[in-house]
């Protein structure tokens, strides 16, 4: 018989057939009732033997984390909780699990932060099927949302020579022995040695070369991992983290606002459609977190709420010179709740994002317009030659969720802007081309992957959003 899943079997409306389930025992009741999971949805299947003609040995093989395949019937169940039933006629134990030593036993329900070290197993937790089933639909309706809108998904490189944002945070890639480089004659590693012949390092963005196809192919979009160095210990960063980048010829600032904003609430919609069981359950796992908490730090709206609200609410949009308006005007700065200083020129912190959308607006915030200092060489400058046309996303209890802006399309302004900066226009030769061959009005953002994700399911620490976290000091895994 094929097996057959058992998110089918939970959704039949019909009965008396056969089938072929496969999963690993969740719990194992009465030595009568298994609780089936095979990860194609949340729920479990159960599964009832016939304990009274098993052998002895089998029925004791039958515990949790075993894996286990049932022939059986599928009935109507007679007990409160499921619809239907497999009523077993045989039973194999695929691989036994001994609960002596097993980490994941139901009884003793393990926190977060202990998943985090047994990160190899906490898949087959509740909570980590439906962050990672969540964000596998996230994943899907990113390509869905670009190809039904005729975006090409351009593959950018991984390794690079640019350091995209100018911030120095890279991971270099090299083959040189790191005990005994060669070296130039000034003592210098000569990384004309180097397996590129050149100084490399994982992307940090994928945006300079994204910026080549969209002003040849029109609307692009990457979708991939990219790297940071920064030496951030946040629940919010990672070293490694997944980045969407669409770069559209033509377009300007508000163009970019709309595209982003249609984006995320298009994503973030197909997961309500998609995903709705295990949003559900993440809603109830956020909402008995809450209980935990003093009433003042419960969130204001459930999980579900505030995505059907995110979905069918405008987002905000101020200038920065506003925001920080609304700041110096806030009871928070007049009480000196804030901790950093405010003042025009400030590069927000989070306590500053979070008071505008959690407190003022209590909604996403489009934040557009920023002091050319804190921005990176590649955004246009305004007229009024002290900002330049950026804008980010800040989204309640996460912070920056997009960072994009419109494009310097003016090849002095931007060989201007580079010199300012310290970012050598020789090595960037290939990037000022598209400025210096039939240069476009364009504009471009960055969605951090795990950061969506981290909103629509309500999670709190970036490391559990992503199944393999990089952070510093952590690799396992
Ligand atoms: O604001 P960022 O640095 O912008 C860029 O990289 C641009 N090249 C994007 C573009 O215009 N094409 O990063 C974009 C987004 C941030 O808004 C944030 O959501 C996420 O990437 N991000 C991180 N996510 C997790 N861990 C980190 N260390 C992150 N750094 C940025
Ligand atoms: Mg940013």
């Amino acid at each position: 018989m094929p097996r057959i899943k058992i998110k089918e079997i939970l959704n039949t409306e019909k009965y008396d057939f056969q089938v072929t389930v496969k999963g690993w025992v969740r719990s194992f009741r009465n030595n009568q009732f298994i609780a089936l999971n095979d990860g194609s949805c949340l729920n479990n299947l159960q599964v009832v033997i016939d304990f009274e003609n098993m052998a002895e040995d089998l029925l004791k093989k039958i515990t949790t984390g075993a894996s286990i395949s049932v022939d059986g019937t599928v009935v109507q169940s007679q007990g409160k909780g499921q619809k239907v039933e497999i009523k077993a006629t045989n039973l194999e134990i695929l691989g036994e699990c001994d609960n002596e030593q097993y980490p994941l036993q139901l009884k003793n329900r393990p926190s977060l932060e202990y998943l985090r070290e047994i990160a190899h197993l906490r898949f087959r937790t509740n909570t980590f099927g439906a962050v990672f089933r969540v964000r596998h639909s996230l994943a899907f309706a990113v390509h869905k949302f670009f190809n039904d809108r005729g975006f090409f998904y351009l593959h950018t490189p991984i390794v690079t020579a640019s350091d995209a944002e100018g911030a120095g945070e890279m991971f270099r890639v090299t083959t040189l022995p790191f005990d005994n480089p060669p070296r130039k004659e000034d003592g210098t590693i000569d990384f004309a040695e180097d397996f590129f012949g050149r100084s490399t390092n994982l992307t940090v963005s994928g945006q300079l070369e994204g910026e080549l196809g969209a002003t040849a192919l029109g609307e692009i979009y990457t979708f991939g991992p990219t790297f940071r160095a920064e030496n951030s210990n946040t629940a919010r960063h990672l070293a490694e983290f997944w980045m969407i980048e669409p770069e559209v010829a033509f377009n300007d600032l508000v163009d970019n606002m709309d595209l982003a904003e249609d984006f995320v609430r298009y994503i973030i919609k197909y997961a309500l459609d998609n995903n709705r069981e295990d949003l559900e359950f993440l809603a109830q796992r956020l909402a008995d977190e809450d209980k935990q908490k003093p009433v003042a730090e419960r969130h204001e709206m459930g999980l579900i709420e505030k995505l059907e609200f995110v979905v069918n609410n405008s987002f905000e949009r101020i200038t920065y010179t506003e925001a920080i308006d609304i700041l110096l005007n806030s009871p928070a700065y007049k009480k000196k709740k804030f901790q950093y200083e405010v003042k025009w020129g400030i590069d927000m912190q989070s306590e500053h994002e979070r008071y505008l959308v959690e407190k003022h607006f209590k909604k996403p915030v489009i934040v557009t317009d920023y002091p050319k200092d804190i921005k990176s060489f590649y955004m246009r400058m305004n007229d009024d030659g002290k900002t330049v046309a950026a804008m980010d996303i800040l989204a309640p209890g996460i912070g920056e969720i997009v960072g994009g802006s419109q494009r310097e399309e003016r090849l002095d302004m931007l060989e201007k802007r580079m010199q300012e900066m310290g970012v050598p226009t020789e090595e960037l030769y290939w990037f000022l081309d598209t400025r210096r061959f039939g240069t476009v009005p364009h504009a471009g953002f960055g969605l951090g992957f795990e950061r969506i994700v981290l909103f629509v399911t309500g999670m709190t620490n970036i490391r559990d959003v992503i199944p393999f976290p990089r952070t510093p000091k952590n690799a396992e895994f």
